[in-house]
């Protein structure tokens, strides 16, 4: 940081005043070969709501950043930002950044957004994440915001990986919330985490399309089938897995919302690169 730059803003946001600031990294946890959270600094002037995405990064060698659309896994009233990542091979930014250390630098965008949001559905009695692989992360921010509680009754998030290992990120994180002190009652009596994997044996398997579809998913809560006037849905995912969870809540009669036109369901595709 420069000597000369305010109090909370860097050198490079002087240059440019809509370029993204320079972040510290505080913690990184890797899970498996393929996926890692990292928490860093949070600028005092980053608001956001829980669920919204923004732009992460690194430099590049020519000087330029290199950044990729993430949603911020904690909530909005955290001072510090998490951020859940899947490391790619040969993916440009993920296979750089999944070396990084806390003290190491990352960029961070200064325009947050997004569909995935509490405001983007009309009220109503039960609310549906469903998520696979790192789309789980907005749903991360979500289950440790009080007002997901506060606007919900039931609050159901569905997480489907190939593997038992990697759903350790979703599991722990919701069973730390029994002893957050913000969240932890309204969580307990509220939250369930319906977890499944496809290509690993576990307690429960499958992909939540088919559980969808087959009935097994409301059995196996106890809650009746999909209801437009009362169910509200959120997913995250691939590109084909938001396609197709998508269909089926056409199918069983909810409609579309964005923050424009709250409705009964909204969807965005999960960080893959
Ligand atoms: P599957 O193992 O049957 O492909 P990925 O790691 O490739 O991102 O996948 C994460 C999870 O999402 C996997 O369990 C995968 O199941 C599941 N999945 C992939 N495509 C779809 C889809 N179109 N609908 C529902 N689930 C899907």
């Amino acid at each position: 940081m420069s000597a000369d730059a305010p109090a909370g803003q860097t050198a490079a946001a002087q240059v440019n005043p809509n370029g993204p600031t320079e972040e510290t990294v505080l913690a990184v946890e890797h899970y498996t070969d393929r996926l890692f959270r990292f928490r860093i600094t949070r600028p005092r002037s980053f608001r956001f709501r829980s669920g919204e995405f923004v732009m992460i990064g690194l430099p590049k060698e020519d000087g330029k950043p290199l950044l990729r659309a993430y949603s911020v896994a904690s909530p909005s009233w955290d001072e510090e930002l998490e951020f859940y990542s899947i490391k790619v091979p040969d993916g440009p930014l993920t296979s750089r950044l999944e070396k990084i250390q806390p003290g190491d630098k990352v960029l961070l965008g200064r325009k947050p957004t997004g569909t995935l949001v509490l405001d983007a559905l009309t009220p109503g009695k039960r609310l549906y994440m469903f998520s696979t692989g790192t789309g789980f992360a907005p749903f991360a921010s979500l289950v440790r915001d009080p007002e997901t509680y506060e606007r919900y009754e039931q609050v159901i998030v569905t997480h489907t990986c190939r593997d038992v290992a990697e759903l350790t990120y979703s599991q722990n994180l919701v069973a730390s919330l029994k002893d957050d002190p913000l969240v932890g009652e309204m969580a307990e009596s509220k939250l369930t985490l319906y977890a499944t994997t496809t290509r690993q044996f576990s307690g429960r398997m499958g992909r939540i399309t088919s559980l969808i579809e087959s009935g097994t998913l409301f059995a196996d809560l106890g809650v009746p089938p999909l209801d437009p006037a009362c169910d509200r849905a959120m997913m995250c995912g691939s590109m084909e897995m938001i396609q197709d969870v998508k269909a089926l809540m056409l199918k069983a009669g909810l409609t579309e919302g964005s923050n424009a036109a709250p409705a009964e369901f909204v969807i965005e595709k999960a960080f893959a690169g």
